[in-house]
């Protein structure tokens, strides 16, 4: 089973960090799909250290969510260990975890993100730094390397078990490959021969039989799920089964996906205001009607609602449409 410091979880399914999605409102959502851990959004250290509002804000956790890895990104190791240490003493978070990973130019710029896997001994240096500040156990999600011709993840994930580092998650892509192409799993197997703490396995599990794959192929001892889980928290229940039992569950109901959507949003709406709430909803309602038969008609009108009303009454309107409740093609 899937344990990191002493945290167990009840199976080895976790949900991907993601900004912008996986606030308290998704992350209870998608938990009450019976995932093993959830993982917060990225959040600065910067942000966390000058005690910006909105900032703080993200650090918000319900109970229910629980076993729950806040994940912090920095470059500089004073922030990184400050930020890690509020943390640790004003959250209810049971995991710090440290971005490696994030691709983009306004993180690399900062030293943070991706930008370490080039440097084994800056991930040394950071992550330790890091572990001797705090109670919670510390893990690293990184990329597989910077680009083809630099892929460290041996020396990286070594570097942050020698550090004290009590886990790894592997996104099996490299930092110039951003979101194209495929997600190359065997590193994630090499990573996880390289060390011996636990290691998460992550890129491109679509389905439940891709997860068992995963797993199966790699020895990981997690596999986490990104993409898949937008719009589309059933994906994670029916992978818990499925491990379980090899059982494939069926796919909801239009009107249960509708019910779930309209729940998230409520809960977006306490965490935030109808206002924020609404127009960052557009975009998982969007997901939630992936696959749903006649939802291409309403994609229009759900990018301009602005009350919850609005929102709900559309989504509904599609679940009422007569013989729609069983159709949906696809799952996502
Ligand atoms: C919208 C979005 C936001 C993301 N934000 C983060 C983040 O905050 N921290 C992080 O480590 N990875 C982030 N990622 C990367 C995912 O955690 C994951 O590594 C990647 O999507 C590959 O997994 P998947 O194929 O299951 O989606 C993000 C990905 C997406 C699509």
């Amino acid at each position: 089973m899937l344990k990191i410091g002493n945290v167990e979880m009840k199976n080895p399914v976790v949900l991907a960090p993601m900004a912008g999605v996986c606030n308290s409102a998704f992350r209870l959502t998608v938990k009450e799909f019976g995932v093993g851990l959830v993982c917060a959004e990225m959040v600065s250290d910067k942000g966390i250290v000058y005690g910006n509002e909105k900032t703080l804000n993200m650090l918000y956790i319900d109970e229910r969510e629980k076993p729950l890895s806040l994940q912090i990104f920095g470059g500089e190791k004073d922030s990184l260990v400050q930020a890690a240490q509020y943390v640790d003493k004003n959250t209810n978070a049971d995991i710090i975890d440290i971005n490696m990973g994030c691709p983009v130019n306004k993180i690399i710029k900062c030293e943070a993100g991706a930008r370490w896997l080039l440097n084994p001994d800056k991930i040394y240096e950071m992550v330790s730094a890091v572990v001797d500040k705090v109670d919670k156990p510390v893990t690293v999600k990184m990329r597989i390397g910077w680009d083809d011709n630099h892929i460290f993840v041996s020396e990286n994930a070594q570097a942050v078990e020698r550090a004290g580092g009590s886990a790894i998650a592997v996104h099996g892509r490299t930092r110039v490959q951003m979101y194209e192409g495929k997600a190359n799993w065997d590193y994630i197997k090499l990573a996880k021969e390289s060390v011996n703490i636990p290691v998460i396995g992550n890129g491109d599990v679509q389905t439940p039989q891709d997860a068992k794959r995963m797993l199966d192929e790699t020895g990981c001892d997690g596999v986490m799920i990104g993409r898949a889980a937008l719009g589309n928290p059933w994906m994670m229940y029916q992978t818990v089964k499925y491990l379980e039992s090899g059982i494939l569950l069926p796919e909801p109901s239009v009107r249960e996906k509708m019910d779930v959507c309209v729940l998230h949003l409520d809960r977006l709406i306490d965490l935030k205001d109808e206002y924020i709430a609404v127009r960052e909803m557009r975009k998982h309602a969007a997901w939630y009607l992936k696959g749903v038969p006649g939802s291409g008609k309403i994609r229009k009108e759900i990018n301009n609602v602005e009350t919850r009303d609005q929102l709900v009454e559309l989504l509904y309107g599609l679940a009422e449409d007569d013989g729609l409740e069983d159709k949906i093609t696809t799952a996502v």
